[in-house]
């Protein structure tokens, strides 16, 4: 099995990357985290990446003037470690398209929401607002559109009464933990894969369940 060299690029605390860091610590899964790259020097996740032996990166984005500049500088070091693909988890910058066109189909994000509901920031606040019943995350190939691009997996979790986002944000981001490492196994193993912009699966679906909120 060649595993994928895989780079994750975040901005803050990085549990998301942990849960891929831990995953691709098992010998039979398809995929090596051979970089964590962050655009702020100050992110947690750095430390935790070098705890693990992984190689941790800054590269500060206030130190280029254009946003042109600092994505040549992630591409080059991206391309320097023969990286493959790329999951960001967290990563709070906006990628042109030109960064986006040149990881095509090799990219990939998570959000915490149901896409194509709650783009954007803020989306349990805004769940909780809107008086949504279950509510989720999404993996997803990367595109120019901010948070759209073919889907790979979502996971649902049902909004409770009295739920607050900060109890919303902490159920949502334990399925995250689960959903990254299982979609990026899909993804690298051959699984799922992108055609004609759409995400198709190897495997049938057995479409016996359904989930129901309130239960
Ligand atoms: C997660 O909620 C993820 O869905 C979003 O940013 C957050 C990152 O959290 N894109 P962490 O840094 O992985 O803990």
């Amino acid at each position: 099995m060649t595993r994928r060299r895989i780079a994750i690029l975040i901005s803050g605390r990085g549990s998301n990357m942990v849960s891929l860091i831990e995953a691709a610590c098992c010998p039979d899964y398809p995929a090596e985290i051979a970089l964590v790259l962050s655009n702020r020097p100050d992110a947690g996740g750095l430390e935790r990446a070098r705890a693990s032996g992984i190689e941790a990166l800054a590269i500060d984005h206030k130190a280029y003037s254009t946003r042109e500049s600092f994505e040549q500088a992630l591409d080059a070091a991206l391309r320097e470690r023969d990286i493959d693909f790329i999951c960001l988890a967290g990563f709070m910058r906006v990628l042109t398209p030109w960064f986006v066109e040149r990881w095509a189909g090799r990219m990939v994000n998570i959000h915490p929401s149901l896409l194509p509901l709650f783009r954007g920031t803020h989306t349990h606040q805004r769940a909780l607002e809107e008086g949504v019943l279950v509510h989720g995350c999404t993996v997803h190939f990367v595109v120019p559109e901010l948070d759209a691009g073919p889907i790979v997996a979502q996971a649902v979790v049902p909004v409770v009464p009295g739920d607050t986002d900060h109890m919303l944000a902490a159920r949502v981001l334990a399925q995250e933990h689960v959903l990254y490492p299982q979609a990026l196994r899909m993804i690298c193993d051959g699984r799922a894969r992108l055609e004609g912009g759409r995400v198709v699966f190897a495997e049938g679906w057995s479409a016996e369940g359904s989930l129901r909120s309130p239960g």
